[in-house]
C-alpha cells in the first residue's frame, strides 16, 4: 500500500492551501492510497546552519524535528507539498524544511550515497494559493519546489496553483478548485502509484 507523505506549509489551519491539500488527500483516498500530512508550522524546525558537518556523514546535526522527518521522506512512496504564496515565493515555513536537506544534497552529490535512489522515480507534487492575480510568483515558487524534488531524487509530477484567493477559508467558495484538486489527487494516485499493479 502506497504512503503518501503530505506537507502543509501554511501558518492557517484549515487554510486555502491546507484544504486545498486535503481534497488531493481525500482523492487519494478514493483510489486507495494511505497519506500522512504533517503541517509544518506545528514543528520546531530551525534554519540550516551552514556548518557543513553533513558533508562527512550525509546527516544533519542540529536535533529539531527535522530528525523525525527525514525518515517519513526517507519511506513515502510519494510527495505531495501545499504552500500559500508569500513574497512571490513559498511561505517560510516551506523554506526552512527544503534547506534542511542540504544533508541529502551532500549525501547525493559529496558522498555518493543518496537516501533515495533516483531509478525509484516517486513522484512529487505541488499545491499554491496566491491572494494577488500573479501568475510570475507561482512560477516561482514551482522552481524552488523543483529543485527540491530534483535534489532529494523525488519526480516532479504536476501542480495545481490558484490566484486571486485571499482571506482563510476563501478557497471554500471556489468548489470547482477543491473538485479539482480532488481530481488530481485520484488522478496521481492512479497513474503513478500502483503501475499497473492493482486488481
Ligand atoms: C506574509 C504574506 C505574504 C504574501 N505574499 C503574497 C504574494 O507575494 N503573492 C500573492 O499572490 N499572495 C500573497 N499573500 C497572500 C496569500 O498567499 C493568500 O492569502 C493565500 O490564500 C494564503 O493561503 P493559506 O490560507 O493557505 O495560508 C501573502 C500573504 C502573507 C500573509
Amino acid at each position: 500500500m502506497p504512503t503518501i507523505l503530505a506537507v502543509s506549509s501554511s501558518p492557517r489551519r484549515n487554510g486555502n492551501s491546507e484544504l486545498l491539500l486535503q481534497s488531493f488527500t481525500r482523492g487519494l483516498a478514493e483510489e486507495g492510497c494511505e497519506s500522512n500530512t504533517i503541517r509544518l508550522n506545528s514543528l520546531k524546525i530551525r534554519p540550516c546552519q551552514a556548518c557543513d558537518r553533513c558533508a562527512a556523514t550525509g546527516e544533519c546535526i542540529v536535533k529539531d524535528d527535522m530528525q523525525g522527518l527525514y525518515p517519513q521522506v526517507a519511506s513515502a512512496s510519494a510527495l505531495v507539498i501545499a504552500t500559500p504564496i508569500y513574497f512571490g515565493s513559498v511561505s517560510a515555513q516551506l523554506k526552512l524544511f527544503i534547506d534542511r536537506f542540504q544533508c541529502w544534497w551532500n549525501a547525493k552529490y559529496v558522498l555518493n550515497s543518496p537516501k533515495v535512489s533516483q531509478n525509484e522515480k516517486r513522484p512529487g507534487f505541488f499545491i499554491s494559493v496566491g491572494g494577488l492575480k500573479n501568475e510570475k510568483h507561482h512560477a516561482n515558487a514551482l522552481d524552488v519546489v523543483k529543485v527540491f524534488f530534483h535534489i532529494i531524487n523525488f519526480h516532479y509530477d504536476n501542480c495545481l496553483c490558484f490566484q486571486d484567493i485571499d482571506q482563510k477559508g476563501a478557497i471554500k467558495s471556489h468548489p470547482d478548485a477543491l473538485e479539482k484538486a480532488y481530481e488530481a489527487g485520484r488522478r496521481f494516485a492512479r497513474e503513478n502509484l500502483f503501475n499497473g499493479t492493482r486488481e
